[in-house]
This record gives structure tokens, sequence and C-alpha cells, in this order.
């Protein structure tokens, strides 16, 4: 099976949970290809800590500059299992929803709608307006999944870093690449 997964992290609230995605997949022997916005790269330091970016892309496979729009991933003929967005901001949510390929994130993404893989988006923002709503209604109906970085707090989360660490295995569950890791009610 091919478990090679593009993660892309913009610069959205929520950088933990695009590192906590790569983690999870590193210790699944995923061959992560990751690409980071400058605007996450700024989350990344103020969210988490200064060095958050360097420990992250020392856990993949492969690290792609953002302005590389010739990478590998950038082409459909590069086969890949799927693709995060983790965390999504609004301004590439709305540049996946309207096939602006303007960046090496945002054209990967369009790749896997072009050739109907796997792309979660977990698009971040709040409150919503109707061009938000507007643009996770454009990338749904091309086949993407939005996946709001919304708590389960059925599972009574005792922590932050709990809320993350579902939110995380949830999203790589929907890839449907691998055994399911999230936990699940039981009823
Ligand atoms: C600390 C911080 C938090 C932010 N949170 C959000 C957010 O939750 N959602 C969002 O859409 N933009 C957020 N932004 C703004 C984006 O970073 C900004 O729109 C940027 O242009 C996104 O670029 P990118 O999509 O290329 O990463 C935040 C910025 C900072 C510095």
């Amino acid at each position: 099976m091919n478990q090679r997964i593009v993660v892309g992290i913009s610069g959205a609230s929520g950088a933990a949970i695009g590192v906590r995605i790569v983690e999870l997949l590193a210790e699944r022997g995923a061959e992560v290809h990751l690409v980071i916005t400058p605007a996450a790269e700024r989350t990344l330091r103020e969210e988490i800590a200064p060095d958050a970016q360097t420990k992250v892309e020392a856990l993949a496979h492969r690290v792609h500059n953002h302005a590389d729009i010739g990478a590998s991933i950038a082409s459909g003929s590069f086969p890949t299992a799927g693709m995060i967005v983790a965390p999504c901001s609004m301004r590439t949510l709305a540049a996946i929803a309207q096939s602006l390929a303007d960046n090496l994130l945002a054209r990967a993404a369009d790749v896997h709608l072009k050739e109907r893989r796997p792309l979660v988006l977990i698009a971040r923002e709040t409150p919503l307006h109707l061009g938000h709503l507007r643009q996770m209604t454009a990338a749904t109906e091309m086949g993407a999944i939005i996946m709001p970085p919304a708590p389960a707090f059925y599972l009574r989360p005792a922590s932050v870093a709990d809320i993350i660490d579902q939110m995380a295995r949830r999203a790589i569950d929907l890839l449907r690449t691998f055994p399911p890791a999230a936990t699940p009610w039981t009823g």
C-alpha cells in the first residue's frame, strides 16, 4: 500500500495539530512530504516554540519549500495516498477552492483534487463569514473533506494535548490508509 502522505501546514491557529499529524504519521512509518507556508513558520514559532519548525521538519521524509512549484508533489505523476492541510487558513482554503495553485501547498492540494485522491482540510477560523463558508462548499464539491478542529468533548479530554491528539488521529483516519487510530465512541 502506498503510504506516502503530503502534509501542509498553513498559517491558521493550531500549528500543533499539524505537528501531531506529522509525529503520528512518522510513528506509522509513512513517507511524509511536508510543506510549510511562511505564515505557518510564524505560528509554529509563536504558538509552540522557536525551534518547532526545525523539530517537525526533522520528522519528515522530505521537506519542500513552499515556493518550489516544481517539486515532486506538484505533479500528479508522483503517487501519494493523500494529503492533509493542518491547520488550513482561510487564505489557503480559498486558494485551494479557487484552484490558484500559487504556492506548492496549494498546488499539491490541487493535484490531490484533480487526481481524485483524499484531501483533508483542517479549516480553522472562527466565527465564519459567508465567504469562508462558500470556499468550504466549493472545496467540498470538488472532493475535499473539511474537518474543522472541533474537540470531541464526548471523550472527556483531560488536556489540550488530548484534544490535539484526537483531532490528528481523526484527520489521519479520514485518509483510510492506516488502521483506525482515533478513540471511538463505543456507546
Ligand atoms: C498567531 C496567528 C494566528 C492566526 N490564526 C488564523 C486562523 O485561525 N485562521 C486563519 O484563516 N488565519 C489566521 N491567521 C492569519 C494567516 O496567517 C494569514 O491569513 C496568512 O496570510 C495565511 O497564509 P497561508 O495561507 O499562506 O499560510 C493567523 C495569523 C497569526 C500570526
